[in-house]
């Protein structure tokens, strides 16, 4: 089979390779999925470069979608044909979605409603895991304001969407340059990050109360704007992501007197019961079309290193997506 890896870490165009790989066989409890399509992440990414190797060769990639063309022994044989989109298929497994079959634990392929087509099925594993379990935290957020930070990135397009499905008024940050896409999602308000003095106008908009909760996929930018009071008191934090690796300052006064709650979770570590009830709900949002996917970049697999450097530079706006096929 075709596939991309790498052997060490380092620049994409210097450790990406794409070659033959012999095809695996699945075992107990597995599948076997030709890939039509792999999604890729920061997190992809950011392994490439820095994360320490778990085997001698990573195939990247956790997202992705494709047909189950074998099953292993235990798994109903009525399996093969079905279309599915896949969750941490490179997550402590040494072989992800960059190639033309993946062999991996059924349950970590999912079915893929019919009128949602691989390429959405691709952004599936994480963009909008992790949005819907960030809303998902929130808990009732009907006509509450839910702030989201980088509503024009892969996750916030979708965590704007689950926000105003369940009925929040929801203020999002942007470059220009995503703003509109923010804006295409649901937002109801975007603020040039960039810009614009952030914490000022999350309180003008909110009657100088604050956000009752945050979707934040950059801390380092948004602890220093909980301590200008951003969050109205008893408040949720929800974050998942950092612009920069290490300690972030946070004013405890400022989350002492809100009362406020901060969690940070990584979508790969979902708890089962979790992951069950965030899939569930995100399987019905798509059968019923509900969302709306954006895939910015398309390239073949033979491309790898580009669509790396691409998610690297953040100019696309969507989901980059590889042409396994
Ligand atoms: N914990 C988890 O499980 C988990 C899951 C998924 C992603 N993540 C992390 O979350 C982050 C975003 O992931 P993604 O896939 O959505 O990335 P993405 O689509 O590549 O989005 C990144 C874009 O967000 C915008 N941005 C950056 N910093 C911002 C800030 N402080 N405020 C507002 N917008 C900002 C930038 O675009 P503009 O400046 O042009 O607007 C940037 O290009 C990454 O760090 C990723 O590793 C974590």
């Amino acid at each position: 089979m075709r596939a991309a890896w790498y052997e060490r870490n380092g620049a994409a165009r210097e450790v990406l390779e794409v070659g033959d790989m012999p095809v695996a066989e699945p075992t107990r409890g597995e599948v076997r999925v030709r890939m039509a399509t792999s999604g890729v992440n920061p997190s992809d990414v950011k392994g490439r470069r820095g994360r320490p190797l778990t085997a001698p060769r990573i195939i990247p990639h956790s997202d992705g979608a494709g047909t189950i063309d074998a099953v292993g022994p235990g798994v109903e044989a009525r399996r093969v044909g079905e279309r599915v989109w896949l969750w941490n298929a490179q997550w402590k497994r040494p072989f992800g979605t960059a190639a033309e079959y993946v062999v991996l634990p059924q349950e970590q392929a999912v079915r893929l409603p019919e009128n949602i087509d691989f390429a959405a099925g691709a952004c599936l594993g994480i963009p909008a895991l992790t949005a819907l379990h960030s809303v998902r935290l929130h808990g009732d957020i009907a006509g509450r304001t839910i702030l989201v930070t980088g509503a024009g990135s892969a996750v916030g397009h979708y965590a704007v969407q689950f926000a105003k499905a369940r009925g929040a008024r929801v203020i999002g940050t942007a470059s220009d340059q995503k703003s509109a896409h923010a804006r295409q999602a649901g937002a109801d308000f975007v603020i040039d990050y960039r810009g614009k003095d952030v914490a000022r106008v999350v309180k003008e908009l909110t009657g100088g109360v604050g956000a009752a909760g945050v979707i934040d996929m950059d801390f380092t930018g948004t602890a220093p704007l909980i301590g200008d009071g951003i969050v109205a008191p008893h408040g949720l934090v929800v974050s998942y992501g950092s612009n920069v690796a290490g300690p972030i300052p946070l004013s405890f006064p400022a989350m002492l007197w809100g009362s406020l709650t901060l969690k940070v979770f990584v979508v790969y570590e979902l708890r089962p019961e979790e992951r069950r009830a965030a899939i569930g709900e995100l399987t019905g949002m798509l059968a019923a079309g509900r969302l709306r996917h954006s895939i910015g970049l398309r390239l073949p697999l033979a491309e790898v290193a580009a669509a790396h450097e691409a998610v690297e530079a953040g100019k696309v706006v969507g989901n980059v997506v590889i042409d396994v096929a």
